[in-house]
């Protein structure tokens, strides 16, 4: 596509975000979700192009927020909102022994005086970022916040399996591993069960949280059983910083029970697709054999994918902002 079209096609998806703020996969509905992958559709094409530069977000102040270590979520969350011409900062706060709600609300005061337009945040508390938007006068985009959500993975990953599929609403996806820890599954689970997904959880006893069965998933505690059928294996990393005890007998063994290599893949349908949020645990949960297979691993895709969720994210953010102004 030649870049006038393209461009088009973005102003003509472009739409207000449907809340004030994005902090959980629940914030969208299936109307709003697909049209913000639409939107993200268009930006992947647009990445590809050697000129990358938009004025959607032109003067408009972006601050990138992480609490907690990241490669991919924050340099794309940069990425994107520099595409999109937005003036970027990245804050890396230390850790402090102050206590975590009252950090956290100093450090609101302090960049809300600084008057930003949108803060993207991660921290090790769950509802974090919920916090902060309480706040803040500026639009609160959660890069993660504990074990609880991170809905801009959920959508990158949706709009990784929509391209490779064709159509989310009849995939059966397993999410496999560590699943009590994640805030990955617990977005994946919301938004793919909100487009008509079948969602499994796969994983050992102790990685799965009780409550489980409630989140209207089927519950697998052996992989052979769990993988039978399904169109995309999710593999999760063993969050061993979030991990009170050890939960795991030693990580060797691991990898022979709950490892995604060639073998265990073969018992997903033909075809089945697989995904990792990152950061990979090589040799974990998942094996390089299986991992750089590009004839079967969405891995890269969604690391391409992320760039363009989140430029969708922050242009119908900044949309709905000028829309409150004027
Ligand atoms: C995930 C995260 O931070 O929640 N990584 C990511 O954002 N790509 C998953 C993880 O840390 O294992």
């Amino acid at each position: 596509m030649t870049q006038p079209d393209v461009t088009d096609l973005i102003h003509e998806r472009l739409a207000p975000f449907p809340r004030d703020h994005f902090l959980s996969a629940g914030d969208l509905n299936p109307a709003t979700a697909r049209q913000m992958l639409d939107l993200a559709d268009a930006f992947v094409d647009f990445n590809r192009q050697s000129a990358k530069s938009l004025d959607i977000m032109r003067g408009r102040t972006v601050m990138n927020l992480f609490f907690e270590n990241s490669t991919r979520t924050s340099a794309s969350f940069e990425i994107a909102a520099k595409r999109l011409g937005a003036d970027v900062t990245a804050l890396s706060p230390r850790t402090s022994s102050v206590a975590k709600g009252e950090t956290l609300i100093d450090t609101a005061a302090t960049l809300n005086a600084m008057k930003p337009d949108v803060l993207v945040v991660r921290h090790s508390a769950s509802g974090a970022a919920a916090l902060l938007s309480q706040k803040v006068g500026c639009a609160v985009v959660n890069a993660g916040d504990g074990r609880h959500e991170h809905p801009t993975q959920a959508l990158l990953d949706m709009l990784s399996m929509r391209r490779a599929f064709g159509d989310v609403t009849s995939l059966t996806v397993a999410i496999c591993g560590d699943i009590a820890h994640s805030r990955v599954a617990r977005s994946n689970v919301a938004l793919l069960q909100m487009m008509g997904a079948r969602v499994r959880l796969i994983g050992p006893p102790t990685l799965v949280p009780g409550d489980a069965d409630r989140w209207g998933c089927e519950v697998f505690h052996d992989m052979k059983d769990g993988l039978q059928g399904c169109d995309v294996v999710m593999m999760l990393r063993l969050q061993l910083e979030r991990m009170e005890g050890a939960l795991v007998p030693s990580t060797r063994e691991y990898f022979r029970f709950w490892g995604l290599d060639r073998e265990k893949l073969a018992w997903a349908k033909p075809g089945a697709k697989v995904m990792h949020p990152g950061p990979m645990n090589r040799g974990v949960e998942i094996d390089s054999e299986v991992a750089d297979d590009l004839s079967i691993s969405l891995i890269q895709d969604q690391v391409e994918m992320g760039v363009a969720a989140r430029m969708a994210v922050l242009a119908a953010l900044s949309v709905r902002r000028e829309g409150a102004a004027a």
